[in-house]
């Protein structure tokens, strides 16, 4: 039995703004029929300290990076927790890392620097006699933790740090240093050191023993200027320790609430209802996402002409970006078969995906993705930018793949308007098509979208982590 502590500053169904909050909640679970007994180290926010039960006080100190901290650990959202309930950093209300004014925290580097400090505590002194083999992190959230461990003077704890998004890299200024509790030694360009700057996620590319991310293409991807967002040299020096592995679904909490293709459009129409959309005999497309420079919504913007002309819809579920907001919401206002709720809705994002034709996902980079998944699942088909996990998880309405028979979507190259344009001209007139269509949501439904070949991978991962 492999004993690992994750750590992770979101987790489902506790906390969550996306993708990361997934997988770690997911995590536990598929690992548990492998061998792999999984904890769960997470900051108390509001939302976590509430869903703790029976929680035991297993470390305690007065001064965590500025005020009184403890662990606790516990049972909460199904998972086996350890929380560092220290109010000074994690008690606020609002967004997970962005106050009232939509900018990060100011002291985000002390608030995820104080997690990694526990974590590495807890790899030196356990946690009420339970032991970490190794420690799985997760983002520049928990990149800090292989410095620190070496401060505990613990160097040889094995560590696997986990790229969800190298867009995040949790920069702090050269003048925390101490506050952080680094070692100056460290601050270089061989070590955490950016262009002048403390680098969390550099600290945990430099330091963990392995690196991975969560899809092959993605994790080729980062090793180029492209992609790598200035990291992909320090990634290039790593790239023995790199691997992609695929992110999983929760296939049973993603199961269709329907059976035939006569359920799937109860569902449609109820949703457009919902939406307040019209009867059309063309593909309803669906969006569900952060709206952000990542995901390429703008190019949908200029496109949905292409797509408005194609006889399609739009029901778009996402926020972020306020322009981006404004400019779906003006759309929705002047096109009656355009229809767009800003915010974030868990329920609602299922009724999307599962009454939509098709889910769209022009994404400029994606590590993995998740939302294409849930489309497959529900034979609602993704038409994706081919990109990291996009690329490995849909099978592409190419000629080759219309020809064999094994198309379970569309994907589009390069990443612009006119592509997607054109992808969205593909979508339309498939879907009028019929048979195709109707072969193409068997494939998808049939794809294996589930966390079984991953979570061996990630066990098989450990193991090789452990007998290095
Ligand atoms: P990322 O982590 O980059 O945001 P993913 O596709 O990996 O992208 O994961 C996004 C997750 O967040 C999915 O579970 C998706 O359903 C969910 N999500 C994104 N935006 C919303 C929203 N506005 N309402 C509800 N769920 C959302
Ligand atoms: C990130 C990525 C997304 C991935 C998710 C979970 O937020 O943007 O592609 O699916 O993490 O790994």
């Amino acid at each position: 039995m492999i004993h690992v502590l994750s750590v992770a500053s979101e987790c489902a169904p506790l906390v969550k703004t996306g993708g990361l909050a997934d997988v770690a909640g997911a995590l536990p679970a598929a690992l548990a029929p492998h061998e792999v007994t999984m904890r769960t180290l997470l900051p108390g926010y509001p939302a976590v300290m509430q869903a703790l039960k029976t929680p035991e006080i297993i470390w305690e100190n007065p001064d965590l990076f500025g005020g009184p901290a403890r662990v606790l650990a516990g049972q909460g959202g199904g998972l086996d927790l350890l929380v560092l309930d220290a109010p000074h950093l994690f008690d606020r209300k609002g967004s997970l890392y962005l106050g009232p004014d939509g900018k990060d925290w100011p002291d985000n580097p002390e608030r995820y620097g104080a997690l990694c400090w526990v974590a590495a505590q807890i790899a030196r002194d356990g946690a009420a006699g339970w032991q970490p083999d190794l420690l799985h992190l997760h983002d520049w959230q928990a990149g800090l933790t292989p410095v620190y461990l070496r401060q505990h003077g613990l160097p040889h704890v094995p560590t696997l740090l986990t790229i969800h998004n190298i867009a995040f890299q949790g920069l702090a200024e050269a003048e925390d240093l101490v506050r952080l509790r680094l070692p100056a030694t460290g601050f270089t360009r061989e070590g955490f050191e950016y262009w002048g700057k403390i680098s969390a996620l550099k600290a945990g590319l430099i330091y963990a023993d392995k690196i991975s991310t969560v899809s092959p293409t993605y994790a080729g991807e980062l090793l180029t200027p492209e992609f790598g967002m200035g990291l992909d040299g320090v990634l290039r020096v790593r790239q023995a320790d790199l691997v992609g592995i695929l992110n999983g679904v929760d296939t049973e909490a993603w199961t269709p609430p329907y059976k035939t293709a006569r359920g799937k459009t109860r569902h449609k129409e109820a949703l457009r209802e919902e939406f307040g959309l019209p009867e059309s005999d063309g593909p309803l497309c669906v969006v569900v996402s952060r709206l952000t420079q990542q995901k390429g919504l703008d190019l949908l913007l200029e496109a949905l002409p292409r797509l408005l002309a194609g006889g399609g819809q739009l029901a778009l579920l996402g926020s972020g970006d306020k322009a981006l907001e404004q400019a779906f919401t003006k759309a929705a206002k002047s096109e009656a078969n355009v229809a767009v709720k800003i915010g974030y809705d868990e329920a609602l994002s299922r009724r999307l995906i599962a009454g939509g034709d098709a889910i769209l996902v022009p994404s400029r980079f994606e590590p993995c993705g998740l939302t294409q998944l849930y489309g497959l699942r529900f034979g609602t088909l993704p038409l994706v930018a081919y990109t990291g996990g996009l690329a490995d998880t849909v099978i592409p309405a190419s000629p080759a793949g219309l020809r064999a028979g094994a198309a379970t979507g569309i994907q589009f190259h390069p990443v612009s308007t006119e592509a997607l344009g054109r992808a969205l001209d593909q979508l339309c007139a498939l879907y009028r098509e019929g048979a195709t269509w109707r072969r193409m949501q068997k494939n998808a439904m049939a794809h294996p979208v589930g966390w079984e070949h991953s979570a061996a991978d990630y066990a098989d991962l450990y193991r090789a982590v452990l007998t290095r």
